[in-house]
């Protein structure tokens, strides 16, 4: 989604909002622009394209700055419609994230009153507003302003006259960076670590004024209050591609320290939850696109291991559906934190009385402020738009709270217990052998980077990784995909097997090996090429046209690396097309629209 970066101190306004904008680049965005106020004026430079398509050294030196990164919602990508916007007399530059419900009504009166637009957007209401509301004191105007929008949003202004950024956000992610005489805002951490580690996360409802000395927050009561200084634990190299050519392959390589980190990480999680207060007579697994294919193994984890029933629904649909009698424990998986649906669907389950934990990846994100519980993934930083490691570490995070769900309710021993941990444990150096594989892997995509339509089937808990694989191939190599149930191609999918239609047959020895058998060889019987990824079998080497078995692992814990197989067939697929992995056309890392 569009990105926002701020800056108020010493150093090159220019430089340090172009530099920020391309940390936030991996968010997906269509157009680029900045603001700087120098000299009392303000100067501004917008283009649809690419960050680098700015003209860096035309930006003049000035104290403060803001930047931004397009993703169109309201109007077309055009040099128009990219931020920042300005006020009729050029006094005023304001970014926006999100979506203003109310803009249509605000617009029209605004017209009334004489104001002149220059795009298609909602966002530029606000800068209209602003100059409405502004008879000297900018602070006063900011807030009057944001009592008039409604919907989401991450605000930063700047006017020519006064030295300091004012801020707000509603349900829109937005970070102040704590420096030494300089202070800086952004809608993403990483673009803030060049220069600082020190945060403040803003929360919904606050407005900020930053110079380049204080910092001062009101909540939505508008009282002064402190937010809490934080540390961000990672770096700015983590958040860089380390000699890989790609964010995606980094990640994908990142797999093993994630899941040995999630596994440490597990004991202060543990320690503060409190499994008993919850009902664990159900659970259900609330998520979008990857993070719901996690939930997805989630409830297979769950009922194999916790013998608890579980359901699993997209947060898109979650909110319309009827709700039930059983209050479940209603577990929200999300990497960003962000992500609309899921934060809206976190306050239903709120509302019909649920216990709800989100299990994110980033620090203080929104949705740990909508939840009774939440849980960190410790995956790091995740650039790539497509989720490789998060997915991994959700999982892992799966397994081991089912594992002390199991405890809580009696059905599991210590033993049992123990030997599921150190099962985890050893996942780390089978991933490692899969990626030493890599070319290997590589081999089996220079088929199917030839194809239109490609199905990926599975059976049982391996399902859902069907499901994750196709979804993967679509979103990076943009080649057709389908996951199925194995068992569901002869219910209608058959008819359009072809010798130009790959499929992809995950086949671990659990109960429905036999069954898988069979129906490889009817997939085989239609003349489509079949990939086996799954358990060393003599019979499936028989049957396949090509394989890749993973190394020796209970049937329980094969998901995780079937899917890293997967995640490289899907890369290497997109690297053959040259396709723009790490940002593909039309998606955007965090969804932060409903
Ligand atoms: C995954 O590759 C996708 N980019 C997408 O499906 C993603 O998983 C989804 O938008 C949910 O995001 P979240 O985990 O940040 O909520």
């Amino acid at each position: 989604m569009c990105g926002i970066v701020g800056y108020i101190g010493p150093k090159k306004p220019g430089e340090v909002l172009i530099n920020g904008l391309k940390r936030l680049d991996y968010r997906g965005y269509d157009s680029a622009g900045v603001a700087v106020s120098s000299e009392n004026e303000i100067y501004l430079q917008k283009k649809k394209g690419r960050i680098g398509d700015l003209s860096e050294k035309d930006i003049p030196i000035g104290k403060s700055g803001i930047g931004h990164t397009r993703w169109a919602t309201h109007g077309r990508p055009s040099d128009h419609n990219a931020h920042p916007f300005i006020d009729c007399r050029g006094e005023i530059a304001i970014v926006h994230n999100g979506i203003i419900d109310n803009f249509s009504s605000i617009k029209e009166e605004l017209i009334n009153n004489g104001h002149e637009f220059t795009s298609e957007t909602d966002s530029e209401v606000i800068v209209h507003l602003l100059e409405e509301n502004y008879d000297g004191d900018f602070l006063e105007a900011f807030k009057k302003t944001v009592t008039r929008i409604n919907g989401s949003y991450a605000i930063l202004a700047i006017h020519k006259d006064s030295n300091e950024l004012l801020v707000s956000r509603n349900q829109s992610p937005m970070v102040i960076g704590v420096g030494d005489q300089e202070n800086l805002v952004a809608s993403d951490a990483p673009a803030l670590l060049e220069h600082t580690k020190n945060v403040k996360y803003l929360q919904d409802g606050d407005i900020a004024r930053i110079t380049e000395d204080n910092i001062e927050i009101w909540n939505e009561n508008d009282e002064l209050i402190e937010r809490e200084t934080k540390k961000i634990e990672w770096d700015a190299e983590d958040a860089e591609k380390g000699g890989y050519e790609h964010f995606m392959l980094k990640e994908i390589f990142e797999q093993p320290k994630a899941i040995h980190e999630s596994i440490l990480g597990r004991l202060t999680d543990f320690n503060e939850l409190d499994l008993s207060q919850y009902n664990l007579d159900a659970v259900q697994f609330i998520a979008c696109g990857t993070s719901a294919h996690a939930g997805f193994v989630g409830k297979y984890i769950f009922e194999k291991i916790a013998k608890i029933p579980c359901t699993l629904e997209f947060s898109s649909e979650y909110r319309h559906s009827s709700p039930s009698d059983s209050y479940p424990l209603t577990i929200l998986l999300s990497q960003s934190g962000e992500t609309l649906d899921t934060i809206a669907a976190a306050r239903e389950a709120n509302r019909r009385g649920n216990d709800t934990l989100a299990i994110t990846n980033v620090l203080d994100s929104s949705i740990t402020r909508e939840v009774d519980d939440v849980m960190y993934t410790q995956a790091g930083p995740e650039i790539g738009v497509a989720a490789t490691k998060t997915f991994t570490t959700q999982v892992v995070m799966l397994y081991l709270l089912a594992v002390e769900m199991g405890i809580e309710r009696n059905v599991l021993s210590k033993d049992q217990a123990d030997k599921y941990r150190d099962e985890l444990r050893r996942l780390p150096r089978k991933v490692e052998t899969i990626l030493n594989d890599k070319e290997k892997i590589k081999e089996l995509t220079e088929s199917l980077s030839k194809a239109d339509d490609i199905f990926f089937v599975g059976r049982n808990i391996n399902y859902p990784v069907a499901l994750e694989g196709a979804l993967k191939l679509k979103e990076i190599a943009y080649i057709h995909a389908a996951g199925y149930p194995a068992g569901e191609l002869k219910h209608g999918p058959f008819a359009l097997l072809t010798e130009n239609t790959p499929v992809i047959a995950i086949a671990v020895k659990d109960q429905t090996f036999e069954k898988m058998l069979g129906n490889i060889g009817e997939i085989a019987a239609r003349d489509s090429p079949v990939i086996v990824v799954g358990d060393q079998d003599k019979e499936l080497e028989k049957l396949a046209d090509e394989n890749y078995f993973i190394p020796e692992v209970p049937p329980l814990f094969s998901p995780l690396l079937v899917n890293v197989v997967l995640q490289l067939i899907s890369y290497y697929t997109a690297y053959r097309l040259d396709r723009d992995i790490d940002k593909p056309r039309n998606l955007a890392k965090s969804v932060t629209v409903e």
